[in-house]
């Protein structure tokens, strides 16, 4: 299978990955800002999400870089691309980072973590799993995520961007969100690998994010030699849409950096 994507620009390849249990149109805000003259922005759709069935090969944050690594062999893209991924995207870019490091040249982590669920979080996915199975309707997951995904004021001040959260979340297939929810909870710990990591690194965490307190971010920047941390106001989880000027500045002034 080959993912299904939006792409837009020319130049060097930045390949963006959304959040659980979102899609590729999370990112269309970058794809108007980021694209050309910077940059050749490609936004898939990873297994189960969005217009993506599950793989064949079995579905684990691994299986889905695999999956972006062969859209990329696809695209002919065989130089080194930038890769940012935002939470479950920043979880599948960390994989790529460490198995496929020689497909990057840079690498953006976006309101994520490297550690691992902890029991409870993982107890709570599989249940989530379970009720989705049950009723074939994956609204559980939408009234636990939605109200914690984007800043407290966001929900007030910003409610278009609730609104578009909701539909993307809405439209997500009961299968997929069922089976990432366990994907997500078997997924490993990368935080003995992030040392390791020899390539350019911008984590951007959002000042008011719910979901990955700030002290995460700042652990992950200083575990990755020369990780750059940028903290990006008047934001929660979703920074590329609740301040998409602040986030595309912090990504364009990182890949100005790197070229
Ligand atoms: C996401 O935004 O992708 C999710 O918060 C990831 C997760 O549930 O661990």
């Amino acid at each position: 299978m080959i993912l299904n994507k939006l792409e837009a620009g020319q130049g060097p390849a930045l390949v963006l990955l959304h959040g659980f249990p979102l899609n590729r149109w999370m990112w269309s805000l970058q794809l108007l800002e980021l694209a050309s003259p910077h940059c050749h922005v490609i936004a898939p759709d990873l297994p189960g999400h969005g217009t993506m069935a599950l793989s064949p090969n079995g579905h684990s944050v691994d299986t889905m870089a695999d999956e972006v690594i062969r859209l990329l062999d696809h695209m002919g893209l065989t130089e080194p691309v930038v890769v940012g991924g935002l939470s479950m995207g920043g979880y599948v870019a960390l994989s790529i980072a460490v198995r496929y490091p020689h497909r990057l040249r840079g690498l953006v982590l976006l309101n994520t973590r490297a550690g691992a669920d902890t029991p409870e979080t993982a107890k709570v996915r599989e249940e989530i799993a379970q009720t989705i199975e049950k009723t074939g309707d994956s609204s559980v997951v939408l009234e636990i995520m939605l109200p914690k995904l984007l800043a407290p004021a966001t929900y007030q001040d910003q409610p278009e961007i609730v609104e578009m959260t909701r539909d993307m979340m809405a439209s997500a297939s009961p299968e997929g969100v069922a089976a990432t929810s366990r994907a997500l909870a078997a997924r490993p710990s990368r935080i003995d690998d992030l040392p390791n990591i020899r390539l350019p690194t911008l984590v951007i965490a959002g000042a008011n994010d719910q979901l990955i307190p700030l002290s995460e971010s700042e652990s992950l920047a200083s575990a990755i030699p020369g990780a750059e941390l940028v903290i990006i106001p008047d934001s929660g989880h979703l920074s590329p849409r609740e301040n998409p000027e602040a986030t595309n500045a912090a990504i364009l002034g990182f890949l100005g950096r790197i070229a």
